[in-house]
Formats: C-alpha cells, sequence, structure tokens
C-alpha cells in the first residue's frame, strides 16, 4: 500500500510545487535554500507566521494574545510578534534578553516560569523600554515567589503588576510532559485544595505585586477543545468573585503534524474560550498566550541524506544529516511527523524507512516508520514539514553538532535569522 504526497496543508501558506516538481516557499526554492544556507536548515515562512498572529489577534483582540517565545525564539522572530501587536511570554531571564535585545520594551512582555530567581525576577521588575520600568506583568507561581517579589519590594524595587498562576484540577489529553493543569503539577498554586486562594491572601498583605488578574495553562498541543472549555468554565468560576480585570488562559492548542491529525484553528479555539467565559457573565479581560499554534507549521527542516542501510527482511534506515539535536520531539514525547523529498514534493510515497539522524544512539530517531518517495538516495534533499515550534528552539549540540540555520522567506526573498554554529561556536566557552 502506499502513502499519499506529504497534504499541503501540513507545508507553509506559501508553499508551493514548481513546474520540476521541486518544492518553494515564499518563491523561494528549497533546493536554492539548501544549496546557499547548508543542510539542516529551518526554513520560515514569515508571512505565515503574520498570518497566524493576524488571526490570534482578530479572534481575541489587540493586547490580548501574548506569544510563548519558548515554541521559537530568536531576534527576528521576537521583532515580528511583536511588530504584528502581540504581547510576548518570556519564561528565563535568557527569554527576557533575547525580547530585549530585539527591542520589545519591557511592558510588552510577560514574565513567567516556576523558579524564577531573585536576579531573573529583578531584571523583570526592572526591565526598561515601556512607558514605566518593569514587564507588563509578572505571573506568580508559587508562595517562594511572593517571598522573592516581597524582599525586591523592601529593597525599593518598583511594585509589579502580577497575575497568579492557578493549577485548575483539569486533565489536558496530551502527552504527560507537557500536560500541566492537573493537580499533581511543579506549576502554580492548586485552586481545589485552597492554595490559589491563599496565594491572593499573601500577594494582599504582602504588597509585593499589584494582583490584576488570574492564569491557567492546562498543557501544550492540546486538541481537544472541550479541556479548553472546561478549564476556561473552572477559571471563570473561581476568577469570577475577585472581579480582577484580566484572565489568562494560557496557550496550548494542538497542532497538526501527521496525515491523520486534524487541530482546531485559533479562531475556533478563541470562539471556545470566550464563550465559556461568556457564559458566566465574566467581564475580564481575556488573554491567551499560543506558541505552537502560531509558529508550528509556519517551518520545515530540510536534511540531506547521507546514509541509506538496508537490512533485508528487517528494515531500511535513511540518516540524515542532523536528528535528535534538532528535533528532539520524536524522542521525548514520540511525537509523529512526515517527511517529503524536496525535489518532488507531489509524489506518492510508496517505501518505507526510519529516518534517523547521525547522532551516536539507536534512540535518534526523527521517524520511526518514515513513508517515503520511491528510491530515496544518498544526497537527497529530504525535509519534515511543521517543525517551527519547538525544534530549533530544543535544539542542542550534542555529539558537537553545530545548530542549524534558520532562514526566514518572504516574497522570494530569503533572509538567514539564525547563522549556522560554527565549529569555532563549538569551543567558544571552554577555557584552557
Ligand atoms: N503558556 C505557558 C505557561 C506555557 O507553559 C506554554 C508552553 C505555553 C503558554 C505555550 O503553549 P503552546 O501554545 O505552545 O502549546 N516542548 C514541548 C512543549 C512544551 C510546552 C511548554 N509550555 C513540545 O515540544 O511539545
Amino acid at each position: 500500500m502506499t502513502t499519499p504526497a506529504v497534504p499541503m496543508r501540513l507545508l507553509p501558506d506559501g508553499a508551493a510545487v514548481e513546474t520540476d516538481g521541486s518544492l518553494s516557499i515564499a518563491s523561494c526554492r528549497v533546493t536554492d535554500l539548501a544549496e546557499e544556507f547548508g543542510t539542516p536548515l529551518f526554513v520560515y515562512d514569515e508571512n505565515h507566521i503574520r498570518s497566524r498572529c493576524r488571526e490570534a489577534v482578530n479572534a481575541f483582540g489587540p493586547d490580548q494574545v501574548i506569544y510563548a517565545s519558548k515554541a521559537f525564539l530568536c531576534t527576528a522572530m521576537a521583532k515580528l510578534v511583536y511588530d504584528e501587536g502581540l504581547l510576548l511570554d518570556v519564561a528565563t531571564g535568557g527569554e527576557l534578553y533575547v525580547a530585549r535585545h530585539a527591542g520589545v520594551p519591557g511592558d510588552c512582555l510577560v514574565f513567567h516560569g516556576n523558579n524564577k530567581s531573585l536576579d531573573e525576577l529583578e531584571m523583570a521588575l526592572t526591565a526598561e523600554g515601556g512607558s514605566r520600568p518593569g514587564v507588563r506583568h509578572v505571573v506568580i507561581d508559587s508562595f517562594d515567589e511572593i517571598d522573592r517579589l516581597t524582599e525586591l519590594r523592601k529593597r525599593g524595587l518598583p511594585v509589579p503588576r502580577v497575575q497568579i498562576r492557578v493549577t485548575p484540577g483539569v486533565q489536558a489529553h496530551t502527552h504527560e510532559y507537557i500536560a500541566t493543569g492537573q493537580d499533581d503539577s511543579k506549576f502554580g498554586f492548586n485552586l481545589g485544595n485552597g492554595d490559589a486562594a491563599r496565594a491572593v491572601e499573601r500577594v494582599n498583605e504582602t504588597g509585593c505585586g499589584e494582583l490584576v488578574g488570574f492564569h491557567c495553562h492546562i498543557g501544550s498541543n492540546v486538541f481537544a477543545v472541550d479541556s479548553f472549555a472546561k478549564a476556561a468554565e473552572v477559571m471563570a468560576r473561581f476568577a469570577q468573585p475577585y472581579e480582577l480585570p484580566e484572565l489568562t488562559l494560557g496557550g496550548g492548542l494542538g497542532v497538526a503534524y501527521t496525515l491523520d491529525e486534524e487541530a482546531p484553528n485559533i479562531a475556533s479555539w478563541g470562539n471556545v474560550l470566550l464563550d465559556a467565559c461568556a457564559s458566566l457573565g465574566l467581564s475580564s479581560k481575556i488573554m491567551v498566550e499560543p506558541g505552537r499554534s502560531i509558529v508550528a507549521s509556519s517551518a520545515i527542516t530540510v536534511y540531506r541524506v547521507g546514509t541509506v542501510k538496508d537490512i533485508p527482511d528487517i528494515r531500511r534506515f535513511v540518516a540524515v544529516d542532523g536528528g535528535m539535536s534538532d528535533n528532539p520531539r520524536p524522542v521525548l514525547y514520540s511525537s509523529g511527523y512526515e517527511a517529503f523529498r524536496v525535489t518532488d514534493v507531489a509524489a506518492e510515497r510508496p517505501d518505507h524507512a526510519r529516518l534517523v539522524g547521525k547522532h551516536c544512539e539507536s534512540g535518534d530517531v526523527l521517524i520511526f516508520d518514515a513513508a517515503l518517495p520511491a528510491g530515496v538516495k544518498v544526497g537527497d534533499l529530504v525535509a519534515t514539514p511543521v517543525t517551527g515550534a519547538y525544534g530549533h528552539s530544543m535544539a542542542s549540540n550534542y555529539n558537537k553538532v553545530p545548530r542549524p540555520a534558520v532562514v526566514f522567506v518572504a516574497d522570494g526573498r530569503a533572509r538567514l535569522v539564525v547563522r549556522r554554529e560554527t565549529m569555532d561556536d563549538l569551543v567558544r566557552l571552554d577555557l584552557p
């Protein structure tokens, strides 16, 4: 049985099949990009990202969409989402630094994290560039953080606007590593055992922050909109008596990675969340922080095949020049991907092989059972779609494999936004 070609819906909006069967994105031929920038290469369709940002702003309203920068962050990406009118969620001092380096004003940043250090909180409270010092708000995650903010207040630092992160006790249907709404979670204050209500008291008693709202995030890559509706309802019910101006309902909208997956779009996710809050008469401003749904399907990763190994009656292995260092998701979460050959992207895929990387372990797998076009051979360019989120951002240089370059393509032009790591980069932190 043959598998159909990779569907266009898994490719960036600007993807097209050229007359010779080869893939282009935003009128840039991917074979040319691989030639110019080398492989592995992340190719992002800039207009695709912009269109998802606009879809989100249309669904929720300006000043209500916070891009979860952990999904993919570099200077150009921070500038792009800021330019589209989104706020940015930064979950560490490092993410905050990159966003500020890109020129995003402090008051367009939301500071997250379950274990923020005193130094990171100080960075957040003094972030510059906005109309007043500090980030737009800090999402408080623990009683220890309340203590640290209280300490900073005593030292005379500006008092931040804060939201309190609540764990609503809602089970999201996703991989356990990325589910966060259940009671047994390292994140936030449990609603069920009264910690969330106690956190409100502590913030008010200590004056460590100006409480403006609540926050929850039930997990990532969630497809079941009823999980979101449930969480929105639980949160709206909890938040209502406090009459605070803001409620953040997290990110988490899933995306389709494979032929058999189908995900709700951002607009319908918006309807579900906003309806759930409206039906309870909640008047707070509803904020969301999508990452994956903004950026995942905007990019592909292009690899060069280097080795094909056939073990008769057992399996064929097709090895490419990247692997778990540029995409650890298959290994971490058993995530599925599709693959195609760049030069005949619309071809059926009758062959099967394990698509593997170049790292020194058998677990270094990109696709356990990849459907591939006939006769994939050494030198071919093979690509995996939907790698725009949690790919480059979770990349490592395991085995001292340099991290790939990232290009943004738009209107027939490609610009390098993250250069490929060099051998020199691999020793730049080493001391003799
Ligand atoms: N807000 C908070 C507080 C989060 O922790 C996250 C993701 C988001 C928003 C954005 O969620 P998204 O819309 O991207 O689903 N590395 C994993 C995903 C980890 C998600 C961490 N938090 C993966 O590759 O699937």
